[in-house]
């Protein structure tokens, strides 16, 4: 469905659009996002859309979730195709802002949630989780949206925004939405787009070793122990892939479980040069 997108940058310029939405009883669906879109993005477009009376996307490279040696200069960046992607896919609204129009030289506040930030990809990325929580919060005051939709590609991210609106009685419903994935199994994600050849075809290990644990698990498998050996050897056996972690905890509190049973989540971040990717499965056992 094509839309007449409209691109907004300023803050001062959104509440009035978001306010004669209010007026109307209009639903807000909203989908956050730092851009360079891929099919991915477009599925929670295209969920909000069926949804929601009016669709926002925001597309912010927040700077306050990426630490001080990690890519946030060099992440990929492509407004134009973006908005292309984002008025195909049937949004209404794109909030586009600078850097200093979220964070003026005199801000100072931070949303923070704990233990389940202090796992996994927090513990790999200090700082990062408290960067996404205050985005998403702010983003949430500023389009007031209904619905909120988030991928289950960044597992620990939806768990942590579904903690915080609860925590803090935030009055919308966040949406988790399924990975997709290439043809071949490999997540998308805008940092693919970093990989070499090789290094594209080495991280096919992933989505492979999760597919084959899947499988283990449904024939019957629930040591815990002879599928972390098995997924471990598994990507080891790839020689450019870097482990960073590899954990099956509880899906909703992220706290280490000791036998395969119940609502888990195997989850994985492996480097593949310098690009670290993430991948994981949810299953209910
Ligand atoms: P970004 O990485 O751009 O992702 C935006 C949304 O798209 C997230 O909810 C993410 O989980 C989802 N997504 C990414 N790849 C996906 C895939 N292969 N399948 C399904 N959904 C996918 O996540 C962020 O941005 C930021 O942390 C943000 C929430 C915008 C805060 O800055």
């Amino acid at each position: 469905m094509k839309t007449n997108i409209t691109t907004i940058t300023d803050i001062k310029a959104l509440k009035p659009v978001i306010k004669a939405l209010k007026l109307e009883g209009k639903t807000i669906g909203f989908v956050p996002t730092m851009g360079y879109l891929h099919e991915g993005h477009i599925s929670l477009i295209k969920r909000a859309r069926e949804e929601n009376d009016f669709v926002a996307v925001s597309i912010f490279v927040n700077p306050t979730q990426f630490g001080p040696n990690e890519d946030f200069e060099k992440y990929p960046r492509n407004f134009e195709r973006d908005s292309a992607m984002c008025e195909e896919a049937g949004a209404d609204l794109i909030f586009h802002p600078s850097p200093q129009e979220i964070y003026p030289q005199s801000y100072m506040t931070y949303v923070e949630v704990n233990e389940i930030t202090e796992k996994l990809c927090g513990a790999s990325r200090p700082g990062h989780f408290k960067g996404v929580t205050t985005i998403v919060n702010k983003l949430f005051n500023l389009v007031e949206p209904d619905r909120a939709y988030f991928g289950q590609k960044d597992a620990q991210q939806v768990a942590v925004i579904e903690k915080m609106v609860k925590d803090l009685n935030m009055n919308l419903q966040i949406i988790p939405c399924p990975i997709i994935r290439e043809g071949d199994g490999l997540a998308m994600s805008s940092r693919n787009t970093y990989l070499s050849q090789s290094e594209r075809a080495a991280a096919l290990i992933l989505s492979k070793s999760l597919f084959k644990a899947e499988e283990e698990i449904k024939s019957g498998s629930r040591s815990k122990a002879q599928l972390m050996d098995m997924i471990v050897s598994n990507i080891k056996s790839e020689p450019l892939a870097e482990i960073d972690y590899i954990e099956i905890v509880d899906a909703k509190t992220f706290r280490a479980i000791d036998t395969l049973e119940g609502d888990i989540l195997i989850a994985l971040a492996v480097r593949f040069g310098k690009t670290r990717l993430i991948d994981n499965l949810r299953l209910e056992v």
